[in-house]
């Protein structure tokens, strides 16, 4: 297969724009006494009401004005909105509401004009949000548009991880990535199940992608499951059991159908004896 890498693009007519805005508008995190819900209050209406950023509380206040644009001013404030995982039992509220903010202006700017497929402004601002949400984020993270997380503060990433488009990250029970994961579109990577009994019985289990794991698109890696260096899961697969090293599965439940060519030799016995769950 011949070798596609990406191209560089010359930069934008308004490159200087975004990179004095995206200078001014992240410098505030570094502060650990920031009002991040204010703060992401207002980097939103700047982008999406420019002409109430002075005058938003007055705004919001003013009952003259039409409900529906009072409500859509309000929602700028991540506390005037509810995020799925509040509702999780087990949500540690102190760590969730202080992410809070940046998960909901991570989402926001995702669907505004100036967001969504605007992939160098998307993918710089998101690399400076992660590790203020991430339990720990390496270096270069990459992240593409439309990425869903539960509660964010229980990933855990090595370097040169890619996410791509529409990729669910449910960090419920914690996600661990190491170096250089990559995790393509619309896959979804779980760590919380339910008893087929009880719905309300849930089960979190970390879900590790160990070093160079490739998730393919549309693929599903279910709760607890661990795939192992270099391992790959193929499109659509549904990994319900652990993913031997330099292992490809595929298929629903995803089984082996070969080991890399550049796996090391032992890499099919080796492993089969240390893993102590069983694996697909
Ligand atoms: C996993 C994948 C890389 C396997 O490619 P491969 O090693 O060349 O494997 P092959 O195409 O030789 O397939 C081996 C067998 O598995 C089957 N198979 C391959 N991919 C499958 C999949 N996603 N689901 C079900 N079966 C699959 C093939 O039909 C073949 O079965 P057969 O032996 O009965 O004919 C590839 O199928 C895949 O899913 N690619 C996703 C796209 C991708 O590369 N993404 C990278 C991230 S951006």
């Amino acid at each position: 297969m011949p070798i596609r890498q990406l191209r560089k693009l010359a930069p934008a007519p308004a490159a200087a724009i975004a990179d004095a805005w995206l200078e001014r508008t992240t410098a505030p995190l570094a502060d650990p006494k920031l009002d991040r819900p204010r703060w992401c209050r207002e980097v939103l209406c700047e982008l999406a009401f420019p002409q109430y950023a002075g005058n938003w509380e007055t705004a919001v206040a003013d009952a003259s004005l039409p409900a529906g644009l009072r409500l859509s001013l309000a929602a700028l404030d991540p506390r005037n909105v509810t995020l799925e995982p509040e509702y999780y039992a087990e949500c540690d509220d102190a760590a969730f509401q202080r992410v809070k903010p940046l998960l909901w202006l991570w989402y926001s700017f995702d669907r505004l004009p100036v967001g969504g497929q605007n992939v160098d402004l998307g993918v710089r601002l998101r690399r400076l949000l992660a590790p203020h949400i991430f339990k720990r984020c390496g270096e270069r993270f990459k992240a593409f548009q439309h990425v869903e997380f539960s509660f964010g503060y229980n990933i855990e990433c090595g370097d040169d991880v890619v996410v791509h488009r529409h990729v669910l990250l449910d960090d419920r029970g914690g996600i661990v990535m190491g170096n250089k994961v990559s995790i393509s579109d619309y896959a979804n990577i779980y760590s919380h199940t339910h008893s087929i009994v009880e719905q309300a019985d849930v089960t979190n289990a970390p879900t590790i992608l160990e070093d160079g794991v490739r998730i393919t698109y549309h693929a599903t890696v279910l709760a607890g499951v661990r795939v192992a260096t270099q391992g790959m899961v193929g499109a659509v697969a549904v990994a319900t059991k652990d993913v031997r090293p330099y292992h490809v599965n595929v298929g629903i439940p995803a089984k082996s159908v070969r080991v890399k060519p550049n796996a090391p030799t032992d890499s099919w016995e080796a492993t089969r004896t240390s893993n102590t769950r069983k694996d697909g």
